[in-house]
C-alpha cells in the first residue's frame, strides 16, 4: 500500500466542540475518519491533544507534518505495520507528543484503506486482523442520561435499555421502547408538576434526562419496558468517579454512601430489577470494591471503563484482582486500532465480555459499529435515539447485518 496524501481538518462533535477528521488517499481510494471525545474521562486515558483555546490546530499540524512524512515515505504491507510505526513515532506512553486523537484518526482511516484495498467490508477486515469471529453485539441504548452528561438531573450517568438478538429486530424494539418512554415521561412529569410545559430535556448522548428525587424511579420505568419485550434488560453506567464526595464515599441525590453502603444499594437494585450489567460502580481507584461487588453479583456483569481505559496493562491488573467480568472498549482511550484490538484480545483471554463504546462527544463516523461487529463484541454502547450521530451507529449495524448475509 502506498499512501499518497494525508490531510486533516477541524470538525465539531455533538457538543459543538472541535475534534479532528483525517483524510487519506491511496491511488483511487479516498477514506475519511473522525474521532470522538469523552467528558467523564478516566485519569489513565491516552491524551487528547487540544490547544489552549480548545482547537485542533496542533493535532492537525501533527497529522499533516510528522505523521504524513512518515506514512507517505514508503510502502506498507498491513494496517498493523503502520500503527506500530505511529506508536513508535509518538514515543510516549500516553500518546501525549502527537496526540491520541491525531494518531487514532489516522489509524482508523488506515484500517479503512486496507479493507477497501482487500475488497472486504470494514467489519470483516477487523475480524480478520484480530482473529475474531464477527457477530452482532447486543444494543446498549442509553435511554436516560444523568451524571456529568446531564447536569446530574439523575445521579447515574447512563440508564440503559439492553436488547439482544438480530440487530434489525433489536433496533425496531428499541425504537418502539424509546418512543413509549418519551410518552410515559411526559405524562409522569405532567402529573408531578401539574404543568403544561412537559418538554423533557435531553442529555449529551441523545437520551431523555428527566429529574427524579426517587432513586428507583428510572428503574421502574425501564423495567416496565423490559416487561413488554423478551430478550431485553437493564444496565447502568454509574460513572462513579463523578459521584465521589470528599469524605471517602459517594453522594447520590444529596445522600452520602460509604463504599459498602453503595455496594448494598447495587445489591438491592439487582435483586429488584432485571439487571444485565453495571459499569464503573465505584471510582477508578477502588479496585477492591469492584472485586467485592463482582464476587456477589451472580449473573450480573460488572464492567470496567474508567477503571481499565482500554489499556491492556490495566486490564491485566484488573484480571489479577478479579475486579470485573467485562471491559468497555473505547479506541480513543488508547489511541490506535491495533491496541484497541489487543485490549479485546486481553479481555477475551480473561474470559470476560467486551462491550464497545462510542464517546459522549460523537461525530458521524460509524467505525465503532464495524469494530463491535468485527470483534464479535458482547455489546455496543452508542447512546439514546434522540441524536442522529447515535442512531447512525445502530443503523450501520443493521446495514452490516445485510452485508453479512450477502458475503
Ligand atoms: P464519556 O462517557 O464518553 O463522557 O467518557 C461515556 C462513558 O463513561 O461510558
Ligand atoms: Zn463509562
Amino acid at each position: 500500500m502506498k499512501i499518497t496524501s494525508v490531510s486533516a481538518m477541524q470538525v465539531l462533535d455533538t457538543r459543538e466542540k472541535p475534534t479532528v477528521e483525517v483524510t487519506l488517499i491511496s491511488g483511487e481510494m479516498v477514506v475519511h475518519a473522525s474521532v470522538p471525545s469523552g467528558k467523564s474521562t478516566g485519569s489513565h486515558e491516552a491524551l487528547e491533544l487540544r490547544d489552549a483555546d480548545g482547537g485542533m490546530g496542533t493535532a492537525i499540524a501533527n497529522v499533516e507534518g510528522e505523521i504524513a512524512s512518515l506514512i507517505t515515505s514508503r510502502e506498507w504491507s498491513s494496517a498493523d505495520e503502520i500503527d506500530t510505526a505511529l506508536i513508535a513515532l509518538d514515543g510516549t506512553r500516553d500518546k501525549s507528543r502527537l496526540g491520541a486523537n491525531a494518531i487514532l484518526g489516522v489509524s482508523i482511516a488506515v484500517q479503512r484503506l486496507f479493507a477497501e484495498a482487500a475488497g472486504v467490508p470494514l467489519w470483516k477486515a477487523i475480524a480478520e486482523r484480530g482473529g475474531f469471529s464477527a457477530a452482532a453485539p447486543r444494543l446498549y441504548l442509553n435511554f436516560m442520561n444523568g451524571g456529568e452528561h446531564a447536569d446530574f438531573r439523575l445521579p447515574f450517568q447512563e440508564y440503559i435499555f439492553v436488547v439482544g438478538g438480530k440487530t434489525s429486530e433489536a433496533y425496531a424494539i428499541a425504537q418502539d421502547a424509546f418512543a413509549k418512554l418519551g410518552t410515559v415521561l411526559k405524562s409522569v412529569l405532567k402529573s408531578n408538576f401539574n404543568t403544561f410545559n412537559t418538554e423533557i430535556p435531553m442529555g449529551d448522548e441523545g437520551g431523555y434526562s428527566p429529574k427524579f428525587e426517587e432513586l428507583e424511579k428510572p428503574f421502574e420505568l425501564l423495567a416496565a419496558l423490559v416487561a413488554e419485550h423478551s430478550g431485553t434488560s437493564i444496565a447502568i453506567d454509574a460513572a462513579a468517579n463523578a459521584l465521589r464526595n470528599d469524605i471517602g464515599g459517594y453522594t447520590l441525590i444529596g445522600k452520602d454512601y460509604t463504599p459498602d453502603e453503595l455496594r448494598a444499594l447495587y445489591a438491592g437494585l439487582i435483586k429488584k430489577f432485571p439487571f444485565h450489567s453495571i459499569e464503573d460502580p465505584f471510582a477508578e481507584t477502588s479496585m477492591g470494591d469492584f472485586a467485592k461487588l463482582t464476587a456477589e453479583a451472580g449473573e450480573v456483569i460488572i464492567v470496567g471503563d474508567d477503571l481499565t481505559v482500554t489499556n491492556p496493562e490495566r486490564i491485566k491488573t484488573a484480571r489479577e484482582a478479579k475486579a470485573i467480568t467485562a471491559v468497555l472498549i473505547k479506541p480513543n482511550q488508547i489511541g490506535s486500532v491495533k491496541e484497541a484490538i489487543e485490549a479485546v484480545q486481553m479481555t477475551r483471554a480473561a474470559g470476560w465480555a467486551a462491550i464497545c463504546s462510542h464517546r459522549s462527544g460523537e461525530t458521524d463516523d460509524t467505525f465503532i459499529a464495524d469494530f463491535a461487529y468485527g470483534v464479535g463484541a458482547h455489546g455496543i454502547k452508542a447512546g439514546g435515539l434522540g441524536q442522529k450521530e447515535r442512531r447512525e451507529k445502530y443503523e450501520r449495524l443493521v446495514e452490516i447485518e445485510k452485508e453479512a448475509e450477502a458475503v
